[in-house]
């Protein structure tokens, strides 16, 4: 049985109180707060089992490489990946997009070449692709999304060409909280043999995920919305791209030999990991994975939206009170506006009420630019959200109305 209360008390962070009033965290969309297991698991690396990984044959190398190599595991159980070694440890979801652009954009996209981007999408998965615009001459066209915050798949369908050569889309809206029809996409996409990039941040903490199913070429998360620490991102990739690909960076790890006058690579995803990777990153992502299933995604999934209908009910009953666009198809993130008063204004004044949530353009411009908006206030909803939290939000938000009224 789900037992919030239970939840919660695995997050010490949540036992905080700022500006004198207990948190109330709804800003999950950014960064979710961790467990402590998670915490302790870094602590253990640190404290017991560090060293570098891959290079040392004494004892503590050997076992932070196990525990390295079981995270990668983890994460590959997670997204239902044939192999662990279709797994890239990356910094962030940024850099595994980055990766793909420049790897992939290097040998398959050339001058004229079309890349496909729907207006949803986070800057992390824009201006990897301007790079690529920029440097090879490409084009970047961009679909539009229905009234609903869905991708439209007709009119994707009427911009694919003979030159498009990579379709990059995002699971799940950062802004709207929409899910995107990713497998029809994929299906489409496949149609005309065109390679897609899902980008997960936000889909894979509130959706299961089965890349087999989905056939998708490249899969991407970030470890710290998914109750992990910052610094370690995941590339999925099938394994053709893998080998095909060219390496992003060089350096340690990602050779197979040096000499003076040549370098030949290594296989698998230590092609892509050159450097000392983020170890201890790793292990924290794959206790958050652990968590995770532990406590089961569908529970998870089921309180949230219990959580989310909650929520949208009683911001709507709040008068003045308008949403970027109507939230009955959002999983958990609901962007809006007040008339008479500024997003900035009102993050600012909630948080003097320990509320924190996000305001601005949450990177993605040129969805706000759609909406002729250049700001608004997001709530985003985790596992340990209740609905006491959006009490709390919406007390606060009447109270901001009198405030500015
Ligand atoms: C949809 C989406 N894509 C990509 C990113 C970038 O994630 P990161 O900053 O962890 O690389 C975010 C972060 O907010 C996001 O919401």
């Amino acid at each position: 049985m789900f037992d919030v209360d239970k939840i919660r008390s695995d997050f010490p962070i949540l036992n905080r109180h700022i500006n004198g009033q207990g948190l109330v965290y709804l800003d999950n969309a950014a960064s979710s707060q961790k467990p402590q297991v998670v915490i302790d698991a870094i602590s253990k690396v640190y404290s017991e089992e560090y060293a570098n990984v891959h290079r040392g044959i004494h004892y503590l190398s050997m076992k932070a490489t196990e525990n390295f190599e079981n995270a990668r595991s983890e994460v590959s159980n997670y997204l239902k990946s044939k192999s662990d070694q279709q797994i890239v440890f990356t910094k962030n979801a940024t850099e595994a997009i980055n990766l793909v652009a420049a790897s992939f954009g290097e040998t398959e996209i050339n001058e004229g070449d079309e890349i496909i981007l729907s207006v949803l999408e986070h800057h992390s998965n824009i201006v990897p692709w301007h790079f690529i615009r920029e440097r090879k001459k490409a084009i970047i066209k961009w679909v539009d999304i229905d009234s609903k915050g869905l991708i439209d798949l007709e009119k994707l369908k009427s911009l694919i060409s003979p030159r498009t050569k990579i379709i990059s889309i995002t699971h799940m809206s950062n802004v709207l909280g929409t899910v995107q029809p990713i497998k029809d996409i994929i299906d489409l996409a496949h149609e005309y043999n065109i390679p897609v990039l899902i980008d997960g941040t936000q889909g894979a903490v509130h959706n299961p995920i089965d890349v087999m199913d989905l056939d998708v070429d490249f899969y991407v998360l970030t470890g710290h919305k998914l109750y992990g620490p910052s610094g370690i991102g995941v590339l999925y990739a099938k394994s053709d791209y893998l080998q095909n690909m060219k390496p992003f960076q060089g350096g340690g790890e990602m050779i197979d030999e040096v000499t003076k006058e040549n370098v030949t690579y290594a296989s698998g995803p230590q092609k892509f990991e050159a450097g000392t990777p983020p170890i201890a990153q790793a292990i924290g992502l794959g206790e958050a994975i652990k968590y995770v299933n532990h406590i089961g995604l569908d529970e998870i999934h089921k309180h949230e939206q219990s959580i989310t209908d909650y929520a949208r009910n009683k911001l709507m009953d709040i008068d003045g009170l308008s949403f970027l666009l109507e939230p009955s198809q959002s999983r958990g993130i609901f962007s809006f506006t007040m008339s008479g008063s500024h997003p900035h204004d009102i993050s600012t004044i909630i948080d003097k009420k320990g509320i924190a949530i996000r305001a601005g353009s949450h990177c993605a411009e040129p969805l706000l630019q759609t909406f002729g908006m250049t700001s608004t206030c997001r709530a985003s909803i985790a596992m340990y959200n209740n609905k006491k939290d959006i009490d709390n939000l919406c007390e606060s938000l009447l109270y901001c109305k009198k405030f500015f009224s």
